[in-house]
């Protein structure tokens, strides 16, 4: 039996048994948690789940899958396909364990002159969750399935979720015995070859809490509506009907075997090497074809990368079968013609499909061409030295220059007998995309490369020396001057830079400059040489560990290494982003006395005036909660807290009860800075001012989060926070004169006036339709014959919605009486959306005219949908300007 005709067999016996045929989604899915459709029920998830209630209480599919996790296999064995499609049928909760059973049985065993499937009812097996006595005892009972032949299994067998909260159950599981030459006696539990699963039913009657695994979950309870997933393998069930040995030799996938026998001058079955070969051939042309069907296209990442994984592998299969000449063109229709009957998108698709194709081979071709050579001399060399692995810096190489992705190295090597240094391979890939981060993030404000500091640091030789938790100014040399990424001795500035001065990077022995980290931003200000020579500085870094950089233009004279210089901080600048810092750190400090220990930093940004504050926790503030944190902090500030900074060994730091970021790596002498004595303890880097007072008012902006399980808090510090507060009292006067109150009166005012507003809005409503009812008497002058019918159409226009509409057309269609056939349609738009109600009299409906089909047309033409019974019938759309559209499609439906 072809393929084609089980599947036909299969949506038609549910059909009719009432179910609705669902066609197939695509194999890319809008689920973030898959990469392709894996299983018949995706696409009913959400009714599964609960988000959506089903249209239908019954539905059947037959879904294209794809899954790739185990292409390795593909080709060894004989169960591997990465393609294949799921025959479904769902209830929602409709029929249960019983319906699912019969059904199952009815279609397995009943004959195939009657259009079932015809296998031997002593050949089927099945296997249910130990414990599940209910569905033991219905085979035994529906199907007469005799007890040796019900097993029982665990929950890693015969339970089924979706890997999520939400319904899980047992199931039952459907095997045919394929007879002794495949293998021992003794049921699917002994053997699975011989045994064959084609089918698994499960019972979804259960309300998982929590899925740690698959045998691992809580069950919350019994679910209200239980519900019915099935999943056949269509290419099993083919493989089994059709008498051929696997799935790779089912009528949809033989006959790119064939042709690539013919091509290669081989034969399938004549060496067990060869036919892996064969078949991956055959499975990957069919699911690149078929993923090509539904719009992925090759590429480096995600889907694009899975798919030019299966057609480079098509390709060097071809190639180790001894074809050297482009094999795509050769295969991909021969797959294409034999899937278009049932997925005939496939023939339409076919020009783009076949081009990403043949594109995506050449591109390899060319790079298999030169990488091929490099590989062969890499495992000759590697064999010489008498390795068995090929070395990791050989594998990047590859990739690097060849396009060589390291699967297949992986692959070509292990076909020599060689394995890959693997890890080393992996080292350099990741200090490849750091070289490359940071050449990006240089590029983007033209400074210099890791390995242009490098060369500075080593050649200087000693780490800068900080200077700024005491001075605010000092007196050092220039040690190193960079201009466009590139070291040199002297910057002297060009007349192009007579406007904005010359952009440089320079180091000091010493600085004052606070380099941006922990979350604190660089100082500003001037660094002057003693020559007269003047740098604005509006960054600091520290692009490698010991190494400040100084960044900024040189505004006026010449830089030279070896010069004198002072550097000078922005005292401003500095004094308001210590006072964010130390903000921050009681900002820390108070939403763990409020929230408990669990709250740890996860990030900040301490700016002038400003600070935001990043911190995991398991719940957000409360309104209330928000207030008392702030009361709080600002409490703290009037108590006069110390703040001091002292160094110390880690191990006592730690000892104290200092505060670290958790996973970050500390020194082994560490500076903490302390606030209040013991009361706030943090290990910290930054610059603090000397005193809480200092910050004189702290204004917490709220709180909301930013991730799972990380919130955010941002606050205005010190005159940022006053100038908040200021400009709120401006407003709020504002608002109490306008409207003559108190200030504490104003919520109740503005309520009040909100509320007067709505009513008012009302009142305009109820007049607008007034005014289109009122003038809808006249319309009966309007009505035309149309074929026949006295058809009147009109458009009310804006303001109509459909109740208004419903009244006036059941007015007109009693004005227009019943001696012959009538239909009223009137269109609206209320809301801006249009709105069409149609009505017909008895004698129409007698001529078969039903309000219904016209309102299905007429919203259809709107953007939208809707329905109703012969004599009234209301639907609705998206696009008010078509409704002149919907009443004409309403008259030519009258006259067809
Ligand atoms: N959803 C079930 C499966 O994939 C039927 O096996």
């Amino acid at each position: 039996m072809e393929t084609a005709e089980i599947r036909r067999r299969w949506l038609s016996f549910f059909e009719s048994k009432g179910h609705t045929v669902v066609p197939s989604a695509p194999l890319v899915h809008d689920d973030p948690n898959l990469l392709f459709v894996n299983a018949g029920m995706v696409p009913f998830k959400p009714y599964f789940l609960g988000q959506q209630s089903a249209p239908w209480d019954r539905a059947t599919s037959v879904q294209k899958c794809v899954r790739t996790l185990d292409i390795e296999e593909v080709g060894k064995t004989t169960r591997h396909g990465t393609f294949f499609q799921m025959n479904g049928n769902f209830s929602f909760g409709d029929y249960f364990k019983e319906g699912a059973i019969s059904y199952a049985w009815e279609l397995v065993t009943g004959s195939q002159q009657e259009g079932f499937l015809g296998f031997d009812p002593e050949s089927v097996w099945v296997t249910v969750l130990d414990g599940d006595d209910e569905a033991a005892d219905l085979w035994h009972r529906v199907a007469g399935l005799p007890h040796e032949r019900i097993q029982r299994r665990g929950l890693a067998d015969n339970y089924w979720h979706m890997g999520v909260p939400g319904p899980g159950g047992p199931c039952s599981e459907i095997y045919i015995d394929r007879g002794p030459e495949h293998g021992p006696d003794g049921g699917p539990v002994v053997d699975e070859d011989r045994f064959l699963e084609i089918w698994n039913l499960v019972f979804m009657q259960e309300d998982l809490s929590e899925v740690r695994t698959k045998v691992d979950f809580d069950v919350a309870g019994e679910l209200p509506r239980k519900n019915i997933d099935t999943g056949m393998g269509l290419e099993r069930v083919a493989y089994l009907l059709q008498g051929v040995d696997n799935l790779y030799e089912i009528d949809e996938v033989y006959p790119v075997i064939e042709r690539a026998e013919d091509l290669s001058g081989r034969t399938y079955g004549a060496d067990a090497e060869d036919d892996v070969r064969f078949r991956v051939v055959a499975d990957h042309v069919r699911s690149g074809l078929m993923l090509m069907g539904d719009g992925v296209t090759p590429g480096n990442e995600g889907r694009g990368y899975v798919l030019r994984r299966l057609l480079r592998r098509a390709v060097r299969s071809m190639r180790l079968l001894g074809v050297q000449d482009a094999a795509l063109p050769e295969l991909l229709p021969v797959s294409k013609d034999v899937m278009k009957s049932s997925y005939p998108e496939l023939e339409r698709d076919w020009p783009r499909i076949s081009e990403s194709a043949y594109g995506e081979e050449d591109a390899f071709r060319r790079t298999l061409a030169s990488g091929t050579t490099i590989l062969d001399t890499a495992v000759q060399r590697a064999r010489q030295a008498g390795s068995s692995t090929l070395g990791g810096a050989e594998a990047f190489q590859l990739h690097d220059t060849y396009g060589f992705p390291i699967d297949l190295t992986l692959e070509m090597a292990s076909e020599q007998g060689l394995s890959v240094d693997e890890d080393g391979f992996r080292t350099l890939m990741k200090e490849q995309r750091e070289r490359a981060k940071a050449d990006a993030k240089a590029k983007k404000h033209g400074h210099a490369g890791s390995t242009a500091y490098r060369d500075v640091a080593d050649r200087i030789g000693r780490a800068t020396e900080f200077t700024g938790y005491a001075e605010m100014a000092g007196d050092s040399q220039v040690l190193a001057l960079l201009s466009g990424g590139v070291e040199t001795d002297r910057l002297a500035l060009t007349p192009q830079d007579a406007e904005h001065g010359a952009e440089v990077e320079l180091v000091l022995g010493s600085t004052p400059f606070y380099a941006e980290a922990g979350g604190q931003l660089a100082d500003h200000g001037t660094i002057r040489l003693a020559n007269g020579a003047l740098v604005q500085v509006t960054d600091v870094q520290r692009p490698i560990p010991g190494l400040i950089v100084h960044r900024g233009r040189l505004l006026e004279g010449e830089l030279a290494v070896g010069e004198t210089a002072t550097a000078s901080i922005d005292t401003l600048r500095r004094a308001s982003v210590s006072r964010a810092h130390t903000a921050t750190h009681l900002v820390h400090k108070v939403l763990r006395e409020t929230l408990g220990d669990t709250a740890t930093q996860a990030g900040s940004e301490n700016a002038p005036g400003r600070l935001r504050f990043d911190f995991k926790a398991g719940r957000g503030l409360s309104a209330d909660e928000l207030v008392a944190v702030e009361a709080r902090i600002n409490e703290r500030l009037m108590d006069d807290l110390e703040v001091s900074a002292a160094e110390m060994p880690l191990a006592q730091a730690r000892e104290m009860g200092a505060m670290a970021l958790f996973g970050e790596r500390y020194p082994d002498v560490v500076r903490v800075v302390s606030v209040g004595g013991p009361w706030s303890l943090e290990l910290c880097g930054g610059t603090h001012v000397l005193n809480s007072a200092q910050l004189s008012l702290v204004k917490l902006m709220g709180e909301s989060s930013i991730g799972s399980g990380v919130r955010r808090v941002e606050a205005l510090v010190g005159a940022d926070a006053y100038s908040h507060l200021a400009r709120e009292n401006v407003i709020v006067n504002q608002l109490t004169d306008t409207l003559k109150v108190r200030p504490d009166e104003l919520p109740d005012r503005i309520g009040q006036l909100m509320a007067r507003l709505k009513d008012a809005e009302r009142e305009i409503a109820k007049a607008k339709s007034q005014q289109a009812l009122a003038g809808a008497a006249g319309l009966v002058e309007q009505a035309r014959d149309v074929a026949g019918v006295r058809y009147l159409g009109h458009d009310l226009g804006d303001g109509a919605g459909a109740d208004d509409l419903r009244t006036l057309v059941t007015d007109l269609r009693g004005r227009l009486g019943n001696d012959g056939p009538v239909v009223v349609a009137l269109t609206g738009t209320s809301g801006g959306r249009p709105v069409v109600v149609v009505a017909t009299n008895e004698p129409a409906r007698e001529r078969g005219v039903k309000a219904g089909d016209l309102v299905k047309v007429a919203a259809q033409t709107l953007g939208g949908g809707g329905g109703g019974k012969p004599d009234l019938a209301q639907g609705g759309g998206q696009d008010p300007t078509r409704t002149g559209d919907a009443l004409r499609v309403i008259e030519d439906a009258l006259r067809a």
